[in-house]
């Protein structure tokens, strides 16, 4: 810790917004009371600033919940918002991308281009047949024609399935499978640490074993060799230069499913988690012009989330261009060529808010402040953070190294599930405090509870929920409502429940305390120890599998894995590997994502009398913490001999 963060943090300051950065805001001195006193209205208020092809009557119908209805009898088209408006108005010169390729090639795409080029490619899908209610699972990095490809889908109703590129084919393979999506989008490869990652034969081996699939549009980014499978493979240049520029986007009602997104829950099956159009796109909107203090004609916005994950489609597509926001769009690692590559970007394009996870700020961090100092880093006048519980160490250092010790920092809280950020200070109006995400949005209603769905006192941990429904709120789990209701409902029947522990301090701020059911969360991305443990069970090697999340200087948590082999297997290869083996087992089942950091094998797991394993027990082996309660253990020994063998 350098001495100006301890005494920074040993002061346990609260950072009252900058009397500039107050002055400038537009964002409304009175909007908690207004929220407070009317939330329903001040949605209403916040959708009427979009464009509706049709107006809506009803603000919310929740007379069969938990299936939320929002703006229901409105008619919406998303892209028409993201776009045709925006040009309409007199800017489709703006900039919609500064785009920059990890080789340093880019491309700069204004609103008009971006609308003309979204234009085709909707014509392009309609003529491969996809139609209103079709599903599209898209596999890109993160280059244009992938906001291109997601934002053709939302003009002509079909649902778009981004799938992350770190996934391996099996896994894109059953995502696949589970949304029975008929066109696949893809590129060739992408550029990855200097070197060319191909994509396109992950979702050759993927689409080999999945029936609904007609056909795979590749758009052609690395020019690497591909196989080619002449009839269902069609090249994304080639194909969208015969086609109109222009499309007449029509109106959808406003509960028309805008997309799935997989996300890991307790079980071993992701949960496609279903997000639809009119409430999506008011909540993502009005959460980036206000938690971000959004100038449109001036800011450039950049959010370091790749769009196969939920930060990128809510802060990257569909919220900042329904603001008419100027961003940069980066599609490689930040230390390629070099460590500073991220803090160029900035210098080179004037970024004015930066929206990253705590991981990101973490390792550069541990870089050394040196490194972003070579860089004008001036033009920064917000940062936020998302993902994981930001430590208030990583929070000072991001204000002070990248933040000039003046920027505002936003800490958001929120999931793939609540579509758009949920908790989260504002940044004109409140004193920000190191590690708090602080307070819910206007017009949310969230709450800390204990088990019996009692608000807890002041400094007491207890459950995050949501109270009452929100606009961006997911609409369901794709072909699983009772997934839906179980996973989130049933455990107070009429409160969200949120899987994350919190408390409220003294003052009311909120802080986020992790999850408290079996999801990993390491670097920002979630995991299931279930999913995890399914992986290596299902590897020839092995006997049994307990996985935990332990915490990680780096990745918040790191995946840890404890595993007995099958005795004939430990005959025949050595420990390491084993080891070795089984970790690239893993990565290529799940993605690399999923890798374990740490796998120990060991002759037995700790188990309750009913055969539970107790990761609880196992998680403080890992963390090489004394050893908790065992006295609900068959054998109270057994979790001994592992920390003995181990630590
Ligand atoms: O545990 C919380 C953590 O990330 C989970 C949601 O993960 P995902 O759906 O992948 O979405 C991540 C991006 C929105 C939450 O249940 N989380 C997210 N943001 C924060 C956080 N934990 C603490 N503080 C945050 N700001």
């Amino acid at each position: 810790m350098s001495e100006n963060i301890e005494v920074l943090y040993s002061e346990n300051r609260k950072f009252p917004p900058p009397e500039d950065f107050a002055a400038q805001s537009k964002v409304p001195k009175d909007i908690y009371e207004k929220a407070t006193a009317n939330p329903l209205e001040c949605w209403a208020n916040e959708a009427r600033k979009l464009h509706w092809h049709k107006p809506f009557t009803e603000i919310l119908d929740w007379s069969n919940p938990p299936f939320a209805r929002w703006f229901h009898d409105g008619e919406i088209n998303v892209t028409y918002n993201c776009l045709d408006r925006h040009v309409i108005a007199g800017n489709g010169d703006r900039v919609a991308f500064y785009w920059e390729g990890e080789p340093g090639d880019t491309r700069t795409v204004t609103y008009k281009e971006l609308l003309s080029e979204v234009s085709q490619a909707s014509n392009l899908l309609i003529s491969l047949g996809v139609t209103e209610g079709d599903r599209v699972a898209i596999y890109m990095p993160a280059i244009p024609e992938a906001v291109v490809a997601m934002l053709a889908c939302a003009r002509i109703g079909a649902i778009h399935s981004v799938v992350f590129g770190g996934f391996s084919a099996e896994s894109l393979k059953s995502r696949i499978n589970d949304a029975e999506a008929k066109l696949v989008i893809t590129a060739d490869g992408t550029y990855r640490k200097g070197k060319v990652l191909p994509l396109k034969p992950i979702v050759d081996e993927a689409v080999a074993q999945t029936p609904s699939v007609e056909k795979v549009l590749v758009v052609r980014r690395a020019g690497n060799d591909i196989d080619w499978a002449a009839g269902r493979d069609l090249w994304w240049h080639e194909e969208i230069s015969s086609m109109d520029t222009t499309h007449t986007a029509k109106g959808f009602p406003a509960e028309q499913p805008l997309y799935i997104l997989y996300t890991s829950g307790t079980t071993g099956t992701p949960k496609g988690i279903l997000h639809s159009t009119g409430g999506y796109l008011t909540q993502v909107s009005t959460t980036h012009r206000t938690v971000f203090d959004l100038k449109p004609d001036s800011d450039i916005f950049w959010c370091t989330a790749d769009i196969g994950w939920v930060t990128g489609h809510s802060y990257v597509v569909y919220g900042p261009l329904a603001n008419g926001t100027t961003q940069l769009l980066y599609e490689g690692t930040p230390d390629t060529p070099h460590q500073g590559r991220w803090w160029e970007l900035i210098e080179k394009y004037g970024v004015t808010i930066l929206y990253t996870a705590p991981t990101a700020i973490r390792t550069f961090m541990k870089l050394g402040r040196q490194i972003p100092a070579q860089f004008d880093l001036s033009s920064l006048r917000l940062l936020g953070s998302v993902g994981e519980p930001i430590n208030p160490e990583a929070w000072l250092w991001y204000r002070e190294v990248i933040g000039a010790g003046k920027t505002p920092i936003v800490d958001t809280w929120w999931q793939t599930e609540t579509g758009a950020i949920m908790v989260s200070p504002i940044p004109a109006l409140t004193d920000a405090k190191p590690g708090s995400a602080q307070i819910p949005f206007p017009g949310i209603s969230i709450d800390v509870v204990d088990e019996s769905g009692s608000t807890v006192g002041k400094n007491q941990g207890g459950l995050l929920v949501a109270r009452e429904p929100w606009p961006s709120m997911l609409r369901g789990i794709w072909g699983n409502p009772e997934r839906f209701k179980e996973t989130y409902w049933s455990m107070f029947g009429d409160k969200y429940f949120a899987g994350d522990g919190a408390k409220f301090d003294e003052d009311g701020d909120i802080w986020l305390l992790g999850r408290v059911d079996d999801v990993l969360n390491v670097s920002g991305h979630r995991l299931s120890t279930t999913e995890i443990e399914s992986s290596l069970v299902a590897h020839d090697f092995v006997a049994e599998a307990a996985v935990v999340g332990a915490s990680d200087e780096t990745t918040g948590q790191a995946v840890v894995a404890f595993v007995i082999l099958k005795s004939r297997h430990e005959q025949k290869i050595s420990e390491a590997e084993s080891v070795h083996e089984l970790k690239a087992h893993v990565a290529k089942q799940i993605g690399s994502l999923a890798r374990p950091r740490d796998i120990h094998l060991v002759d037995e797991l700790p188990k309750t009398r009913s055969g539970k394993i107790m990761r609880r027990l196992l998680r403080d082996v890992a963390e090489k913490r004394a050893i908790g309660d065992t006295t609900t253990l068959a054998d109270a020994d057994a979790i001994k001999r592992i920390d003995e063998k181990l630590n």
